[in-house]
């Protein structure tokens, strides 16, 4: 892994250099970004992580990240950034803007992109999201998180990871209209047939949003969606687990004859909720359920969406929900509605349409720390924990910093 700092001043760049050297990187200076363009190490690596520590430097980072997108991950540090550059960071897919004082915690999550395969066994990892009532926002988030995993896994085999997402409301969920996608994925046709399960009927399932990115959503359906048992299930998921890095699973409300096996068998669980009080006991009794079925607690983790704000932005109540929900690792997902809405009315996810918005960095938490354990580093899943901390704190930060 190799990682090229960028900047004049040398105190900045040898912090920068000894983080990355601590993640793994073998570090190489420069003074400006013209001399990385034609520097001969950079030009001969085939994926960098580029530091610019110099807030001088933003829009020519921006510029880079835009140019060398797929080689270089561009990494502006800076205490202030102007609005326009920040953006034209982060929409450019490859770049971000981290602060000084969380340099460390955020580094680690950045070296994940950089970190080997998700990893070399074949099978997808499963990461099973729960909600704990309706409409709490479980369709939402698992769109979120595949849209994140699908731009940041690294697969070198295949040239990016690949993702998949499984909508199980199998009588007909509102995944493929947020997607604005056609719903392919009809499993109740082969209730009773599952011979017929081969590699053309899986192409027949699957709507593909994005080149790495595959949706199967279930269709509108009166009847037959009951009938689906956990065989057939199971056996979906075998079939398709080699073509794909992570599954994502977006699982109904009610309970069904699978419902506990797929969890037991998932790589993580997300449970998600929100902050009524009769939501979180909810929220405490899904919790209690999943942690009953033997889910290690490193591999569960609530998502505690819908979380309103006061004028700074800081998440209401938040001391009385850590205390109802203590023990489990939390992370809030602000509310708001006019970005949810803007984002499912232009079948676009928030991550893409809104990247850089506030709810946007509450989701990308939560879905850093699935990518820790998705990619298998405990280094990320370690940075992702401590973002779960210190959630609030941060994102006034991270919005002050962004120069008027
Ligand atoms: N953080 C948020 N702030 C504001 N609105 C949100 C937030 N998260 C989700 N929503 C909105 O809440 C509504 C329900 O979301 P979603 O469909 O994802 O929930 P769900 O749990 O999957 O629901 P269902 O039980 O119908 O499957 C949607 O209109 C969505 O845009
Ligand atoms: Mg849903």
């Amino acid at each position: 892994m190799r990682c090229f700092i960028v900047g004049a001043d040398t105190q900045a760049a040898a912090r920068l250099g000894s983080v990355a050297a601590d993640l793994g990187f073998t570090v190489s200076t420069l003074a400006a970004m013209d001399a990385l363009r034609i520097d001969k190490q950079f030009l001969a690596t085939p994926r960098a992580l580029v530091l610019v520590a110099d807030s001088s430097l933003a829009f020519e980072a921006a510029d880079f990240a835009v140019q060398a997108a797929g080689q270089a991950f561009v990494v502006l540090v800076a205490d202030t950034v102007v609005p326009e550059a920040y953006k034209a960071l982060v929409r450019s897919g490859s770049g971000e803007w981290i602060q000084w004082g969380s340099c460390e915690v955020e580094l680690a999550e950045v070296a994940l992109g950089f970190s080997a395969p998700a990893h070399s066994d074949g099978g997808a990892r499963v990461v099973s999201f729960l909600p704990s009532k309706g409409g709490v926002g479980n369709t939402t988030l698992v769109i979120e998180a595949a849209v994140h995993l699908s731009n940041r896994l690294a697969n070198p085999r295949r040239g990016g990871a690949r993702v998949a997402v499984l909508d199980l409301n199998l009588q007909g969920g509102t995944l493929a209209d947020c997607l604005d996608v056609e719903p392919r994925f009809d499993i109740a046709e082969i209730v009773g047939r599952p011979e017929r399960l081969d590699e053309q009927l899986i192409e027949v399932f699957t709507s593909r949003y994005a080149n790495r990115l595959d949706i199967f959503a279930s269709p509108m359906r009166a009847s037959g969606a009951e009938e689906v048992g956990p065989g057939l299930i199971f056996t979906f998921i075998d079939a398709i687990s080699a073509r794909y890095d992570a599954i994502l699973l977006d699982l109904p409300e009610t309970w069904l004859a699978w419902t506990d096996t797929l969890i037991q068998g998932s790589d993580a669980v997300v449970v998600t909720g929100t902050t009524t009080v009769p939501a979180l006991r909810r929220l405490s009794l899904r919790l209690a359920h999943v942690a009953d079925l033997g889910v290690p607690e490193g591999k569960r983790a609530v998502a505690v969406n819908q979380v309103c704000t006061d004028l700074f932005g800081r998440f209401k109540r938040r001391p009385e929900i850590e205390r109802v929900l203590d023990g489990h690792r939390l992370f809030f997902v602000r509310r708001d509605g006019s970005a949810l809405e803007d984002a499912s009315d232009s079948g676009r996810p928030l991550l893409e349409s809104a990247p850089d918005s506030r709810v946007g960095r509450d989701i990308r938490r939560l879905a850093t720390w699935i990518e820790g354990l998705v990619a298998g580093s405990a280094a990320a899943a370690k940075g992702g924990e401590a973002d779960a901390r210190e959630t609030d704190p941060r994102k006034a930060r991270g919005r002050q910093g962004i120069a008027a």
